[in-house]
């Protein structure tokens, strides 16, 4: 009885050392999480201003309004240019991501119209479908509840999902937005449909990972023109951070590859709306 009893007694203090030991450790990693994202918010910033510089001197170089410069001296800024906007949109997207993790309290939300932010989305995406003879159409409702989100979110959300089949989806193809209201679970389901490239099973869930892209990128590319904002494998990081951080779902189906793909994402109706 008394052996039994010691036992226990030792197990138990064993048992609150570590259960002291994972606190610690916990709080500790905590602490680098926190680090890391100032240091990376820092560098970010730090990378922005000599970036605006850079940028816009290579574009005034190449208005070269009055043929000052060479083909050739035209021809190698263009190319420049080219990595410059790749290099200013990993900066960009790096700024959104810690933006979310880090200024939480500095953004602001209000109640907005689903619709509003499909159309501008819409009608800017216009642009890079048309250079790709792509059908933009939209399924939408008369009319939404209203929900509580950062406008500017929302639309980035819908931007890069839309960029994504632009980018993955053929020349000529349809690509589908919509929204669906699911009033089970008093949610907007947004969504994103394209008849392109496809997403194996396997990598549902990889491809929401920071810089992850699916290897066989080169195969990937299934149009003629290269994107100035070429990938840089954080655009479903973005959403993902983004939607959730609205305590949203976000998901991707696809039969297979080549049989294109669609992501949805969810926001709840805003609680305080009569009727909902
Ligand atoms: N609509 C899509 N169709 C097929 N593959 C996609 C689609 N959207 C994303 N992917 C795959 O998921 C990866 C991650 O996407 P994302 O985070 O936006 O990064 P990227 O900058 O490479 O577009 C892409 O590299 C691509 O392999
Ligand atoms: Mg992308």
């Amino acid at each position: 009885m008394i052996t039994n009893q010691l036992n226990k007694d030792k197990l138990y203090n064993e048992l609150q050392i570590k259960t002291n030991e994972l606190v610690e450790n916990n709080k500790r990693l905590q602490e680098l999480d926190k680090m890391k994202s100032e240091f990376v918010h820092m560098v970010n910033h730090e990378l922005r201003s000599p970036m605006v510089t850079i940028k816009g001197y290579t574009e005034l170089l190449l208005n070269n309004k009055n043929g000052e410069l060479p083909d050739q001296a035209v021809q190698k800024l263009a190319v420049m240019q080219r990595s410059i906007n790749r290099l200013n949109n990993i900066i960009e997207n790096i700024r959104a991501l810690t933006i979310i993790d880090s200024d939480r309290k500095k953004i602001r939300i209000s109640k907005i119209n689903a619709i509003k932010v499909i159309n501008d989305v819409y009608n800017d995406m216009l642009i890079l479908t048309g250079k790709r003879r792509q059908n933009l159409k939209l399924d939408i409702q008369n009319q939404y509840p209203s929900i509580l989100y950062n406008e500017e979110q929302l639309y980035q959300c819908l931007a890069n999902l839309i960029t994504n089949s632009i980018r993955y989806s053929p020349d000529g193809s349809d690509i589908i937005i919509g929204a669906l209201c699911n009033e089970n679970e008093k949610e907007i389901i947004f969504y994103v449909k394209d008849t392109g490239m496809g997403i194996e099973e396997k990598e549902f869930k990889n491809i929401f990972l920071p810089f992850y892209e699916i290897k066989n990128i080169k195969e990937h590319h299934s149009g003629t023109i290269e994107f100035n904002s070429a990938g840089t494998g954080l655009g479903l990081t973005i959403v993902k951070k983004i939607v959730e951080s609205y305590n949203g779902r976000v998901w991707v189906e696809s039969p297979g590859l080549w049989k294109g793909s669609t992501f949805y994402f969810t926001v709840p109706f805003d609680k305080l709306e009569k009727g909902y």
